[in-house]
């Protein structure tokens, strides 16, 4: 008799499950919204992610954006051990000094006089749009609640942050879209202009298009974002989830663009790997957040709190974010040989600080793909683009090691196109 496993025990059980109603082959319970490479880690260490296989990788994805400060730091493990020996979780409804302390931190060391602490990007934004609309509201204009958005944008998954971002192939099939969102190609402050309307209420834009390709939006066109929300009374809201703490060698990308938003939403490196975000307003901007208002059971916990802070101390030390700026010219001047080495595999480098992307000749997952088979974790991003997001501790020869492992990636793809060539011009 074959052995049945109890029912309750079946999601215990690692499994193929072939999926009929597609050509999909899942090899787990969880819900098959994400296209995995087959690999899984057991562990890290700096820069570097140790397989279940035991073969070494050498992170350039940063879990997307998140492990600022690598795998395993030392500082984050120990806030995060000494605060899990103290309290995990309290809720809202009790002060959490840990919170007050971070929202201060960020207040010091930027244009926000207020914080919310919520556990992703998508909340971050979700708080922001609330915030933006409540503003007016709150300033007994109710009907300005439209937000202008740009093309290309990503805001996050949930209904209304994809209504954000406005992006068909992500909406489709979800329903009715949350209303409030007009979206226009970025670069055209004429085009922003005349969609400024009684009813408008903020501009929301990334200071560097991630996901939709490592777009570096131009600083003139920033500032003429503000000098249009000045003029018009509307709020400046800047989604630097992927953008914030550090990525581009400043806490905040808005610091390199002479603009500040009235309202900014963090999360990603905010706990170096723990699920933090948080929502960043002026004083005024915030003015209608009231009790009541809004909320999230975890958000800003203290467990999370500790390590959020545990970060901060590290981006915070004298030199560091100096540091990540020279590593990042670094990094950007290997790229650009690499780029005259490969000009058939790689059309442009992009992007600023250690948020660069490669647009690609070849389909971007071909150099996806074969930067994995050199040990090397990239990520694809919109317009044909592979992003390279290295921790912010990444050292000058693990930067000059992952470009040898790039162009030994590129050097593949040219072979393989050159032999696909050969095989199409053989006599048949
Ligand atoms: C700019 C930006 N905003 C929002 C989000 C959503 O963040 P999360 O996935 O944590 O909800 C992302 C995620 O990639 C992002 O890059």
């Amino acid at each position: 008799m074959p052995f049945v496993p109890p029912a309750e025990a079946a999601h215990f059980i690692f499994r193929r499950i072939p999926l009929e109603r597609t050509s999909t082959t899942v090899t787990t319970h969880l819900l098959p919204t994400y296209a995995r490479a087959d690999l899984a880690f057991e562990r890290g260490e700096g820069a570097w992610l140790i397989s279940t296989a035991n073969e070494r990788y050498l992170d350039f994805s940063g879990g997307v954006a998140v492990n600022v400060l690598g795998h395993a730091h030392p500082h984050l493990l120990a806030a995060l051990t000494e605060q899990a020996q103290k309290v995990w979780h309290v809720s809202n409804l009790y002060r959490v000094p840990e919170a007050e302390r971070l929202a201060e931190r960020l207040c010091a060391i930027s244009f926000a006089d207020l914080v919310f602490f919520c556990n992703s990007g998508a909340e971050a934004m979700e708080c922001s749009i609330k915030v933006a609309r409540k503003h007016h509201a709150a300033s007994g204009h109710p009907e300005r609640c439209r937000i202008i958005a740009f093309e290309g944008a990503f805001h996050g998954r949930t209904l209304a942050t994809l209504a954000a971002a406005g992006n068909k192939k992500y909406l489709d099939g979800f329903g009715p879209v949350v209303e409030g969102f007009e979206h226009i190609p970025f670069g055209d402050l004429e085009a922003v202009k005349r969609v400024i309307g009684p009813e408008t209420a903020a501009i929301l834009i990334e200071p560097i298009m991630g996901e939709g390709g490592v777009r570096v939006i131009p600083n003139q066109f920033l500032q003429g974002l503000r000098k249009l929300c000045d003029e018009h009374g509307l709020l400046l809201m800047f989604d630097e989830v992927q953008t914030g703490v550090g990525r581009t060698g400043h806490f905040f990308a808005y610091e390199r663009t002479g603009v500040k938003p009235d309202i900014l939403a963090l999360a990603k490196g905010l706990g170096g790997g723990f699920p933090v975000g948080a929502c960043l307003a002026t004083a005024e901007a915030g003015k209608g957040m009231i009790p009541g208002t809004h909320g999230s059971t975890f958000g800003g916990n203290p467990l999370a709190m500790a390590v959020g802070n545990a970060v901060v101390d590290v981006l915070l030390e004298p030199g560091f974010l100096e540091g990540v700026r020279k590593k990042a010219l670094l990094l950007r001047q290997r790229l650009a040989e690499v780029h005259d080495q490969h000009g058939d595999v790689i059309a442009q480098v992009r992007g600023d600080g250690l948020l660069l992307g490669l647009r690609t000749h070849v389909p971007n997952g071909d150099l996806v793909d074969a930067l994995r088979a050199e040990h090397v974790l990239a990520v694809a991003a919109g317009d044909n683009v592979v992003r390279l997001l290295p921790p912010l501790i990444i050292s000058e020869s693990e930067i000059l090691e992952g470009m040898n492992r790039l162009d030994r990636a590129a050097s593949a793809i040219e072979r393989s196109l050159k032999s696909k060539q050969k095989v199409a011009g053989a006599p048949g």
